[in-house]
């Protein structure tokens, strides 16, 4: 079959998956994706944990592995995360308050400037809303407020002006109370003019619990200016896999490939990780597990070709 990067290309879209430095040294996974991806996202490298460990000591060694191997593929990079509640250094987290905007900007502006011209475009913000709408009330949020974004989000527009900035959450692929209140931001954010660029939905699956107002979700934030992005796609199901699963998850992966290309500011689709063995679910999620496109053997399962067909 023709591979999911050029159909999604084909389309002015791109096709793309997750990798961390280890997946770079598997042949099966790297095999599928130096065929099939043209988007990737670092799974853990440039998170706080890893390029920031300690107060002005910067690692960037295992991100920049993931940006050359996506640069010698011809693959664009997601870069993966500035500010968020997890992987985030104690350091961080035990700061007094009246230090986390500072070692919050100069996070930003070191890691943005490293990677300047090499990213197509940061989540800026990762998953700062609880499932009711309200904030998590993180180090961020403590020190700032909802000012946290606002500044987030200049900061790194001074180092890149070139990348688009996004919140990306999960449990925001429907209409509810969490998407609400991150419409609500952005909407809020536009109004102040802050260099909000995409929204990013993680889309985290179960098979058959696709929304079925995904499509019309995604439609209003590019209805407010801003791109769209499904950025961490996997579809679990309870194991062992039955066949219906599978077919219910081919459902799903083709009515989520075809929700992105309904909209027009919907810029892409990720996939997060490559193949079954590799992905993170079963590690996350006990009992379940198959949520990607591809088997543990690296063969292409129902999802791949109604993914395909569907592009
Ligand atoms: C996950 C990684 O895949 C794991 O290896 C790590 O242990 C935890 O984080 N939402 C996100 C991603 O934004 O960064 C998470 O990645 C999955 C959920």
């Amino acid at each position: 079959a023709t591979p999911l990067r050029t159909l999604a290309e084909a389309q002015g879209r791109y096709f793309g998956t997750a990798l961390t430095v280890a997946d770079l040294s598997n042949t099966g996974e790297t095999t599928i994706a130096n065929a099939q991806f043209d988007m990737v996202t670092p799974g853990n490298e440039m998170k706080w944990d890893t390029t920031e460990p300690s107060s002005g000591r910067f690692n960037f060694g295992p991100g920049d592995q993931i940006a050359s191997y996506a640069a010698s593929h011809n693959m664009r990079v997601r870069g993966h995360n500035l500010v968020w509640h997890a992987q985030l250094p104690s350091w961080v987290s035990n700061l007094p308050a009246n230090q986390v905007q500072g070692a919050m900007d100069a996070h930003i502006t070191t890691e943005v400037n490293h990677y300047k011209g090499k990213i197509y475009a940061w989540d800026v913000v990762n998953e700062p809303f609880n499932g009711d709408g309200s904030f998590v009330n993180d180090a961020f949020y403590k020190a700032m407020g909802s000012n946290y974004f606002a500044e987030a989000l200049r900061t790194a527009h001074a180092a890149d002006p070139d990348a688009k900035l996004y919140i990306n959450d999960y449990n925001i692929e429907g209409q509810n109370a969490k998407s609400n209140a991150l419409y609500n931001l952005a909407k809020s954010l536009l109004s102040q003019g802050v260099p909000l660029g995409g929204i990013g939905f993680e889309s985290h699956f179960i098979v058959g619990q696709v929304p079925s107002d995904f499509r019309a979700n995604m439609q209003r934030f590019a209805d407010l200016g801003l791109d769209v992005a499904v950025t961490e796609l996997d579809d679990r199901m309870q194991l062992p896999a039955s066949s219906s699963g599978l077919q219910q998850q081919a459902t799903d992966y083709g009515n989520i490939t075809k929700d992105c290309l309904a909209v027009s500011r919907c810029v892409g689709v990720s996939q997060w990780g490559v193949d079954d063995a590799n992905s993170w679910i079963d590690g996350t999620f006990p009992g379940y597990g198959a949520a990607t496109m591809y088997d543990r053997n690296f063969q292409p399962k129902p999802a791949y070709n109604s993914t395909v067909t569907a592009l």
